[in-house]
């Protein structure tokens, strides 16, 4: 039975649209689909007979019906690595014509080049035993877009190498960060611990001493047991006895072990701020008590400052924070720097902390030098300083605004000049978890007008 004459499952389409335009419909369809610029073609999978309409053979850079009639010749454009896909679509078609044909595919150009098209279709007729007789597509140019996304792909793969590479440098410069303040602060760290190991190593000495003279005592009355003189050996034990001043010894040597006993608590809580501020190994997002993270940043530099400025807390109530904690301390570490160094004589730091409308609040004030209106908006670009040169590098802040926007959370200050400054970082509670992940983005929330405030 012929094509024209099996079961339709579509509306009647006209038959096969004739080159010779003799049919009025045909002509009318073809002109419609070619308008849109694609090319329209018609296979007889009976008889393998192909139509291609002028513009699809203008797309391949042929003249009207050069392309040639035949599903061969259709086969033979297709590049040989997207054959199979070709079949494997069409397949899925003809198994059920409601899933829609489309197949992107290199077909070759008169001149032997290949160009991206898309080629799609739609099954319009099958035998009378059921087999597919007749489809009909169109084919769209699609190889500048393919050109285009490929180039876009090339720039997204290259944005996020880079952006792996920043993300590597910035947390290196974190570390280097770290070790610099780790650095500066260490002139503090050893005196801290000078005293204590100074005491106890002088108690050593002493308690040395002791045993020794309880042993020889010891060692006497040993002796005095076992003498064939008794007598005379007790009275040598007995001299030996005064001479060690037991008495003192018993309330001297718990003075001595108490004093000890709060030197290596001193030495231990050193070093234990030391491990909580560096927070070695922990670079990844993690729930965190940032009072603890606070209480080891203060901590390690109150010994450098503990002459210049009292530190006072007033700590509210915190959840658990999602952060890194490393970072966090870092920016900690740098606003408190900061304050410290505004500070030219003798003042007080606050650390204030607690949680407004769903936000983490931590504010660092001093009573410092302050900040002139018109630098007011440069301090956290990086570089910028107005410290000595060889005393500051002007990347602590901009490393912290960079570390708080990580966090989707905004790091501001206000200050008034002569009085002093306060930094705020606050941190979004409820959307940490599930945002840290994604790429930064600032919310930045400050009030047009507000006087002296930057972010
Ligand atoms: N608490 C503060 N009081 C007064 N000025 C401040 C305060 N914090 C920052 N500044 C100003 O902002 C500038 C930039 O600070 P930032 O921490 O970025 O760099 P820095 O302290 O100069 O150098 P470093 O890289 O060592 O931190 C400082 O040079 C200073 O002028
Ligand atoms: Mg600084």
């Amino acid at each position: 039975m012929a094509a024209s004459e099996s079961p339709r499952f579509f509306p009647p389409l006209p038959p096969r649209w004739s080159a010779t335009g003799a049919d009025a419909p045909d002509a009318c369809w073809q002109l419609a689909l070619e308008c849109g610029g694609d090319g329209v073609w018609d296979w007889n999978l009976l008889d393998s007979k192909v139509f291609c309409g002028p513009r699809f053979n203008a797309l391949l850079g042929y003249d009207d019906g050069g392309f040639g009639d035949d599903a061969d010749a259709f086969v033979k454009h297709v590049h040989p690595d997207d054959l199979g896909r070709l079949r494997q679509r069409l397949s899925v078609h003809f198994d059920n014509e409601c899933t829609p044909f489309s197949c992107d595919l290199r077909m070759r150009n008169v001149d032997y080049s290949y160009r991206w098209m898309q080629v799609r279709g739609q099954l319009v007729e099958r035998s009378a035993d059921g087999e597919p007789a007749r489809i009909i597509g169109t084919l769209h140019d699609i190889n500048q877009w393919r050109h285009d996304e490929a180039v876009l792909k090339e720039q997204l793969a290259a944005t996020v190498r880079l952006n792996q590479q920043l993300e590597g440098a910035q947390v290196q410069l974190v570390q280097s960060e770290k070790l610099a303040a780790i650095g500066q602060l260490a002139a503090g760290v050893a005196h801290e611990l000078k005293t204590p190991i100074g005491f106890v190593s002088t108690n050593f000495g002493t308690l040395e001493r002791n045993v020794d003279d309880m042993l020889a005592l010891i060692a006497a009355y040993h002796e005095a047991a076992s003498s064939p003189d008794p007598a005379n050996a007790l009275q040598a034990a007995e001299a030996r006895y005064v001479a060690a001043d037991i008495d003192f010894l018993r309330e001297d040597l718990p003075a001595l072990f108490a004093e000890s006993r709060d030197g290596f608590d001193r030495v231990q809580r050193i070093v234990r701020d030391l491990k909580d501020f560096s927070r070695v190994g922990e670079q990844d997002w993690q729930f965190a008590d940032l009072h603890r993270g606070l209480d080891s940043t203060i901590n390690i530099l109150r010994y450098e400052i503990k002459h210049k400025a009292d530190v006072v807390l007033e700590y509210g109530e915190l959840p658990e924070v999602w952060c890194v904690p490393s970072m966090i301390n870092q920016v900690f570490l740098n606003l408190l720097a900061n304050a410290a160094q505004a500070i030219e004589k003798k003042g007080t730091i606050t650390v204030a902390t607690g949680v407004e409308d769903g936000k983490v609040l931590i504010r660092v004030t001093d009573t410092g030098c302050g900040i002139q209106p018109d630098i007011l908006d440069r301090i956290f670009t990086p570089f910028f300083t107005t410290k000595a040169a060889g005393k500051g590098t002007g990347l602590g802040l901009s490393l912290a605004q960079e570390i708080i926007r990580k966090h989707r959370g905004r790091l501001s200050a206000t200050s008034v000049p002569g009085q002093g400054s306060t930094f705020t970082i606050e941190l979004p509670l409820s959307e940490l978890q599930p945002l840290a992940a994604q790429p930064d983005a600032t919310s930045d929330t400050s009030k047009p007008g507000d006087p002296g405030t930057n972010t």
